[in-house]
């Protein structure tokens, strides 16, 4: 803790054992990234202003959300294509997740499959789902998610398209790499990585390969390799109520930062999880933090809603329970901590955003996250996005 206090203190360490290819994946946003640089920017003005003279208060971390009791109010964000940021990352990060009791969603297009990851998740994994058009494929993929013990199932819904990410193209960065001298010249100067992706294997689609090759028995298959993995998709509200049926356990619908969708949403699944997928889609979009106050006056004060993108410290995890969520996941930390410390960081990761909320809540002298919730936050003007009416 003396040496990393903060999760940007492992940002250089990690950035030194990442290869170049990597960090890129990690780290870009898309376009000109405006949506990524906004989702830290608006943090930064939002005050509390403390109330004293309540005797000593000890604080209680734990939060429930859709059915299930955490030690701590965040989680594991889905990111794909794990093992290429680092390593053996779906082991480490589901080790953890259970030891921590915090949620860890895996991605559909992860490294490790459904079923290797689900032998460390003792039952307790979210499984992301982005939607195939090729109902054979998601019902594949459903099947095998609740035989495998999955919870809780977060279907992801701001992928229309794949994003430009001009920053991964001026880079010369093809993901997944490429076998060329580049890679290998890339990889070779971060013996870390290497000599850990010697171990683990060369990253692949552990879920989605299957449906790419001769071994599948459905009638339909995906291309092959990367383009493969990133099938296309479809996303309508007919299509997520026959997942909900398919899916017995709670569904949670990620990427949403419209009202209206919001509302929509409400009717079908168990909460919506607020995001712009960590500025990683649409440029323009606003950072879910400014769309959540009126989405919770929406919903009323017992929907539940999970949020991400930007939230890298337990004071931004605090303002988003005190705006109106009930659960805050997190994407790049965790990288951020694995890239530096390898599977200690995810663990250090955990560590360091616990204590931080556990401070705020010393701090402010309230002893659970539903008091957290109720305090009130200083916003500056703006804040909260309305659509004009030009007409
Ligand atoms: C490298 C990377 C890969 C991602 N892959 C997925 C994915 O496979 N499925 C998904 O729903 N979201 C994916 N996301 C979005 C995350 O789930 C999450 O919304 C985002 O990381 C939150 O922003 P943060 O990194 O600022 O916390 C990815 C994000 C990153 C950074």
């Amino acid at each position: 803790m003396d040496k990393f206090p903060r999760v940007m203190d492992l940002l250089p360490r990690a950035k030194r054992r990442l290869p170049h290819f990597s960090s890129e994946y990690l780290f870009s946003g898309t376009g000109y990234d405006l949506a990524i640089n906004n989702n830290k920017n608006i943090l930064k003005n939002i005050f509390l202003t403390p109330r004293y003279l309540k005797g000593s208060v000890q604080p209680n971390l734990k939060t429930k959300i859709l059915n299930c009791e955490f030690n701590v109010p965040f989680g594991i964000a889905p990111v794909g294509l794990t093992s290429l940021i680092w390593p053996g990352a779906e082991k480490y990060l589901s080790k953890m997740s259970v030891k921590n009791k915090i949620p860890y969603c895996l991605s559909t297009v992860a490294c490790a499959s459904i079923e290797e990851v689900s032998k460390f998740l003792n039952g307790q994994g979210w499984f992301q789902l982005y939607p195939p058009e090729n109902k054979e494929i998601r019902n594949d993929l459903l099947k095998r998610a609740i035989k495998s013990g999955y919870k809780v199932l977060v279907v992801t819904a701001d992928i229309p398209a794949s994003s430009r990410r001009e920053r991964l193209r001026l880079a010369g960065v093809s993901v997944p790499p490429k076998n060329n001298l580049r890679t290998f010249f890339h990889a070779a100067i971060c013996p870390s990585w290497s000599i850990g992706t010697l171990i683990n294997g060369i990253p692949a689609f552990g879920t989605m390969d299957q449906y790419s090759d001769g071994n599948w028995h459905g009638t339909e298959k995906t291309k092959a390799g990367f383009a493969g993995s990133q099938m296309k998709r479809f996303l309508d509200w007919d299509y997520l109520k026959e997942v909900k049926d398919i899916w017995k356990g709670p569904v949670v619908l990620k990427g949403l930062m419209h009202k209206e969708d919001a509302i929509l949403a409400s009717k079908i699944v168990d909460c919506v999880y607020l995001s712009n997928h960590g500025g990683r889609q649409l440029d323009m979009a606003p950072s879910p933090l400014q769309t959540l106050p009126e989405i919770r006056n929406s919903l009323g004060p017992d929907y539940p809603i999970i949020i991400d993108s930007g939230f890298y410290s337990g004071q931004d995890m605090c303002k988003a329970l005190m705006l109106g969520a009930n659960f805050v996941m997190t994407g790049r930390p965790f990288f951020i901590g694995m890239g530096a410390l390898g599977e200690e960081g995810a663990q250090h990761i955990h560590d360091i955003l616990k204590d931080e909320i556990f401070n705020v809540m010393e701090q402010i002298c309230v002893k659970d996250i539903g008091e957290l919730q109720k305090q009130k936050l200083s916003l500056p003007e703006n804040f909260v996005l309305r659509e004009m009416n030009y007409n």
